[in-house]
């Protein structure tokens, strides 16, 4: 991606003389208020929000204000380049789509009821991500299937991110299906083994997953489905009832969305326990609040493919996830989703770069990036934010609700335009910095 920063702009500015406007708009603000217009309640406060008071949500986006870049005037920055590479794969860019999941939720819950198919989002999302041939981390929470999605990605680099199951098979199965759906990297994340207090799902009474959304991966794993069948006997041996509440629209609603999600037609889904047995089994395997770092041994034994943990905010943890096998650490507080009043994941960053260098030795593979990647998320909205972040050391960064709110407004282009804005920003601040490579930015850059 060469100078792709005077590209994007002279486009929207050509397009502007015929009268034109930017159909995603360029502005963090401006982008999310236009996602928000076309999403339901339920979709915006779920994509949205945060946990609790929402103070961490707020003070992952302060911290950047709290680093500054310096201007820098009379370099020859004429040709610029954002590639980089990582885990030996050269990218074009620093950047990834983050995993996000129950994604349906940006294109399903559009206000007019302009209903598209579940599984449009990701098919969306992967296009774009091929088209820019940036990585997309593929969720375990998301609404395809991710043998659809690598189909669609091609030969376009895809990690897959792990919610580690309380089910040691349904594990496996997810990281056997991972490696033949070419996923290069395992993201395990770590600080969602209990889902935060999301005071917005909260005051809505509303869980995706439990009307079925965001559980494809499971609903389409052999290992899961066993857990279904032996749920449904069992319950069918102890004469157990399936339906406990008085029904109500809003249930009928909910049994619906999960007889549509589940494989196989939804008049028969309806008139099965499998539908809503499988749900149940989500809810009882999704986490497990017992791991320890000891386990990542487990997980090391069973992939080849480098293991990345997501959620990391302290020193100490990022020096035990490297002590217990990991090969890279992602600097996350999971948008603020999880803990309210939490460290900004900003103010996080510098310290576990210094932790993570310092451990490996400080050495870096002659130009094809760190040893040990630090990747970071969380707060960044902009092309500058990303710059600060790798400024401040990390090694490429994950983009998360603005692709999404891409998504809501324009589908696949909405998800390609958003990237484009903050690749093209990132490129016009390296101009004005003075820098010409992504490699070169540093803590120089930062007025510290
Ligand atoms: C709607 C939504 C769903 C998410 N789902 C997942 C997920 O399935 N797995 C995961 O590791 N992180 C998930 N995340 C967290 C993101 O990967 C990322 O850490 C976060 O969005 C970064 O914060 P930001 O969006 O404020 O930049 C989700 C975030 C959002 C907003």
């Amino acid at each position: 991606m060469r100078n792709i920063g005077r590209t994007v702009q002279s486009s929207i500015y050509r397009n502007g003389v015929y009268g034109h406007r930017p159909a995603v708009p360029t502005s963090p603000d401006a982008l999310a208020d236009a996602a928000r217009r076309r999403m339901t309640s339920t979709g915006w406060s779920y994509v949205s929000g945060g946990a609790g008071a929402q103070r961490t949500v707020a003070a992952n986006r302060e911290a950047f204000g709290r680093y500054r870049i310096v201007p820098r005037q009379m370099v020859d920055v004429g040709e610029r380049s954002l590639a980089t590479t990582l885990l030996g794969r050269p990218l074009p860019a620093p950047v990834l789509f983050g995993p996000v999941g129950a994604l349906e939720l940006a294109v399903q819950h559009q206000r007019g009821g302009r209903a598209a198919a579940p599984r449009n989002a990701e098919p969306a999302l992967a296009r774009a991500a091929r088209d820019l041939g940036l990585p997309v981390v593929i969720s375990s929470q998301a609404s395809t299937p991710m043998e659809d999605t690598a189909a669609i990605l091609g030969d376009s680099p895809r990690w897959f991110q792990l919610y580690w199951s309380s089910d040691d098979a349904v594990v496996e199965s997810f990281v056997t299906r991972a490696e033949a759906s070419g996923c290069e990297a395992i993201v395990v994340t770590l600080d969602t083994h209990v889902l935060g207090w999301r005071t917005l799902d909260l005051d809505l009474g509303y869980l995706p997953f439990a009307r079925a959304e965001g559980i494809a991966q499971y609903l389409s794993d052999p290992e899961f489905r066993k857990l279904v069948e032996a749920r449904v006997r069992g319950a069918a041996s102890s004469g157990e009832a399936t339906a406990s509440n008085r029904p109500t629209v809003a249930a009928v609603r909910s049994l619906l969305s999960m007889a549509r999600h589940h494989p196989g037609p939804t008049l028969r889904n309806l008139t099965q326990p499998y539908a809503r047995a499988a749900v149940e089994t989500f809810l009882d395997v999704f986490s497990r609040s017992t791991l320890t770092w000891a386990d990542l041994a487990w997980l090391r034994e069973r992939t080849t493919l480098p293991i990345l943990v997501k959620g990391i905010q302290h020193p100490d943890d990022a020096r035990a996830a490297l002590d217990h096998g990991a090969d890279g650490i992602i600097v996350s507080n999971h948008g603020g989703r999880q803990i309210d009043n939490a460290v900004a994941s900003l103010d996080t960053l510098g310290p576990v770069v210094d932790a993570v260098r310092a451990h490996s030795g400080g050495g870096t593979d002659t130009g094809t990036g760190a040893v040990v990647p630090v990747l970071f998320d969380s707060g960044i909205r902009t092309g500058a934010d990303v710059f600060t972040a790798l400024a401040l050391g990390a090694d490429a960064v994950l983009l998360g609700r603005p692709w999404v709110y891409g998504l809501a407004i324009a589908g696949a282009d909405g998800v390609r335009a958003v990237a484009e804005h903050v690749l093209a920003e990132l490129d016009i601040t390296m101009a004005l910095a003075g820098v010409s490579e992504t490699g070169q930015i540093g803590r120089h850059n930062l007025a510290l």
